[in-house]
Formats: structure tokens, sequence, C-alpha cells
């Protein structure tokens, strides 16, 4: 290797199926070389998807793979591991991709598969996060990014971000909030995997760069 040679960016693929904001914040934070992850390619089961023009436009790879053409999840998975090693692909985001993997698929790329969950896991997994945590009155809301495990909405924990949740708040303006803290943590996320940055013991992902925790999010804060 020469002493020129630039550091090794990770190829990596972001999984969609609908408009693909998260898909957004990981294309801008690699757009910057320094960045140890390169997004080689944004792939969807629905060709329909919104994200799917929005990375086109983006100059990135793009492909479709409907999963309602293969008659079961195996077949479906399987086109989509061919073309994932067609790309070289060494890294995958699901972002907002709304179909459940199988064992198989994660074992695939066990360690090197993450994703984002609108919720602090391991509270709401699943669907509707917003409306739920609004109806159990929960105060404090948020996302997750975690690596992927068999198990839907499980796998150890990269990063979490929480917002204060506010009396007049609906699903859509807190779900707003959420989606806000959506796009920072998921490229930070994908900065730390994609790096190298972490040690993983069981379930818990401990970084091996220096950071700061911060104050504490009370709500509601109490007045001074
Ligand atoms: C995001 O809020 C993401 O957390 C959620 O879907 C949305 C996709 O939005 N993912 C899930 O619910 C996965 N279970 P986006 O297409 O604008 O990134």
């Amino acid at each position: 290797m020469s002493a020129n040679t630039a550091p090794h960016r990770k190829r990596t693929a972001v999984l969609i199926s609908g408009r693909g904001s998260n898909m957004v914040s990981l294309i801008k934070a690699a757009a910057s070389k320094s960045f140890p992850a390169e997004i080689a390619l944004v792939l969807s089961n629905r060709p329909d998807a919104q994200g799917l023009v929005t990375a086109k436009d983006a100059g990135i790879a793009t492909a479709a793979i409907d999963h309602k053409l293969y008659p079961d999840r195996e077949s479906f998975e399987r086109a989509l591991q061919a073309l994932l090693v067609e790309h070289n692909i060494e890294l995958i985001c699901l972002a907002g991709f709304m179909r459940v993997l199988t064992a198989w698929f994660v074992g695939q790329w066990s360690g090197r598969l993450i994703n984002i969950h609108p919720a602090l896991l391991p509270s709401y997994r699943g669907l509707h996060t917003h409306d739920r945590a609004l109806a159990d009155g929960v105060k404090i809301h948020g996302c997750t990014v975690h690596f992927v495990v068999p198990a839907m909405d499980e796998g150890p924990i990269i990063a979490q971000a929480a917002v204060a949740v506010r009396d007049d708040d609906t699903s859509a303006t807190l779900g707003a909030r959420v989606l806000e803290q959506e796009h920072v943590i998921y490229p930070m996320a994908l900065g730390i995997v994609a790096a190298g940055q972490f040690s993983t013991e069981g379930n818990r992902v401990a970084l091996t760069t220096q950071w700061q925790a911060p104050q504490a999010l009370v709500a509601p804060a109490v007045k001074s």
C-alpha cells in the first residue's frame, strides 16, 4: 500500500421501503471522504419507494427487489443476498425497511447489519411506537440504533436519543421530533461501526473512543 492510499471506507448498503429520510442522513454523512463508510447501494423491496428516486438523484446506485414477486421470504432474501454480494457490500443499514428478515439472512450479516427503530428499545418494539408511547403516557420517548439479531427489534444497542414528550403532542409532532434525532444518531452509529470503534459484550456495546455522557433529560423539567 502506498502512503497516498486513502483508508478503506466500508461499502454500505442502505435498505429502505419508503421515503428514505434516514437514508438521506446517511448519504449526507458519507459524502465526506473522511467518513469511514461509503453508501455504495440503496436497495428497496418496493419499486415505488420515494427514497429510490432521492438516492438516484444523489448519484447512488439503486436497485429494487419486489418481495411480492417471490413465493416466500427465503427466495426473496436469496435475491437480496446475491445483489449485496455482487456489489461487494460490507455493512447494511436498515432504514425504514419494513420486511422481517429471517435468521438465515441475519446470520449472513451478523455484526454487520444495523437498524434504526423509532422508540427507546427494549420499550415499544414493533409498529405504531409513537401512538403507543402517547397512550401509555410516558414522559420520555426516542429512538435506537442497534445490531440486528433474529428476534425483531432486539440486539445490542449502539446509540439512543431521547426526547421529552409534551402535553400537547400528537403522534405526528412527537414522531417529527424523534425523527430529527434519528437523523443525528444513525450517521453517528454507522461511523462508529464502520470504524470499528466499539467492543461488544453480550448485549452491551462499549465505545473504544472517548465520549462524555450528557446531562440527564428530565421531563417535565423542574422549574427553578
Ligand atoms: C423511521 O422513523 C424509522 O425509524 C422507522 O421507519 C421510519 C422510516 O422513515 N423504522 C421502523 O419502524 C422499523 N421498524 P424514513 O424512510 O424517512 O427513514
